[in-house]
């Protein structure tokens, strides 16, 4: 089933191209968004006032980086909280809530627990799911399916840029539902989401080799760091999941303003650091917050590893090595920017002889809380 592959997981890192565009197939009319599972749900759309996304590991930071796009198109305040967390605090929830779960397999106990929480207090629920007929999605009152096909790597890779893609899909909707996003504006971020395939594919044509020759040159690293700004932060953060869940290295993300607050203490010479660049094209504000950050590591002795947008010559002066992403618009660029940090997490578990598609101590679904 691996078909040429050496792994599952460097079969469905090559597929997360398809895993957008299956996503997107079929939900998508003139540039509009059309998703035929909430035609008759305007009501539920248009009836809450606030949106809460639930989801454990990497599908919540699928979930940190939509909810920056479901705030910008649906003006709704939109907080993001791991499920396990949810309901021991009395979470704020009643009838006008939307609690949106996150969940490849479906069947993340943590996550269905909390939803059961979120519908005995009266909330809506919608389930974004990966895997048709779950118990998750059965327990919501809608679904909006993930199609990227099945998962097999314990790591979770080409379902996290087809969940970022579902919620992109669905802020869009409620957007329109609502009325903060015209057609003219929909239809823009449309044409974004529907490059993103093209452009992951190049991003694995073109930065496949250097990133895995990297990962092969860091075999003996014992600590990576990785920071981001804004929706570069959870990227940053699943960054550093992925290569200690299948390298077994410590890794840690930041908020690269976080950094003199405390992390930067960290920086001591050699400690290797991904930092994740904003375009410079829309807000040169963010990214040259961001250069200022790697200079700060850099003049501390780290060996700074940068991915940045094609073209962006800012960041060359203190970069120890450069992995480019095409240029896209500021909320697309996590669908692009993870695809290193995927393939770099691959290759590290590869130089070091470990199983990358069955890691230690971990399972595909965790049905237990
Ligand atoms: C990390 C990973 C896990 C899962 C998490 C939720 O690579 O795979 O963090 O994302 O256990 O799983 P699902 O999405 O099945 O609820």
């Amino acid at each position: 089933e691996k078909g040429g592959w050496s792994s599952f997981m460097a079969k469905e890192v090559s597929e997360e191209p398809e895993a957008v565009a299956n996503t997107l197939r079929g939900r998508i009319q003139d540039g509009a968004v059309v998703i035929p599972e909430l035609a008759d749900l305007d009501d539920l759309f248009t009836g809450i006032d606030r949106i809460i996304i639930i989801a454990c590991g990497t599908a919540s930071y699928a979930g940190q980086v939509g909810a920056y796009a479901l705030e910008q198109w649906t003006r709704l305040p939109v907080h993001v909280e791991l499920a396990h967390e949810f309901r021991y605090r009395d979470p704020v929830i009643d009838e006008r809530s939307l609690v949106v779960s996150i969940s490849q397999s479906g069947e993340t106990m943590d996550t269905l627990m909390a939803v059961k929480y979120a519908a005995e207090r009266g909330a809506r629920t919608l389930s974004i799911c990966n895997t048709q007929g779950a118990t998750i999605p059965r327990e919501s009152d809608a679904v909006v399916y993930t199609h990227a096909g099945p998962e097999v790597a314990v790591a979770s890779t080409k379902a996290f840029v087809a969940q970022i893609t579902a919620i992109y899909l669905l802020a869009l909707h409620i957007g329109r539902v609502r009325g903060v996003l015209s057609p003219v504006e929909a239809a823009e971020h449309v044409r974004e989401l529907e490059a993103v395939p093209g452009k992951i594919k190049r991003i694995l044509d073109t930065e496949q080799e250097h990133t895995t020759q990297l990962a092969h040159w860091m075999a003996d690293t014992r600590s990576v760091l990785f920071l981001g700004r804004h929706v570069g932060f959870p990227i940053a953060l699943e960054g550093a999941l992925k290569l200690k869940e299948i390298s077994y290295i410590h890794a840690e993300g930041f908020a690269a303003g976080e950094l003199k607050h405390g992390p930067i203490a960290l920086i001591e010479a050699g400690q290797p650091v991904f930092v994740l660049v904003p375009s410079p094209r829309e807000s040169s504000l963010l990214h040259d917050k961001v250069v200022s950050n790697i200079q700060e590591i850099r003049a501390r002795g780290a060996r700074v590893i940068v991915i940045a947008e094609e073209g962006d010559a800012a960041v060359l002066p203190f970069a120890d090595e450069v992995l480019r992403i095409p240029l896209a618009g500021p909320l697309f660029e996590p669908l692009l920017a993870v695809v290193p940090l995927h393939i770099f997490a691959m290759g590290l578990a590869t130089a070091k002889g470990l199983d990358v598609d069955q890691p230690r101590n971990l399972a595909k679904s965790v049905t237990v809380e």
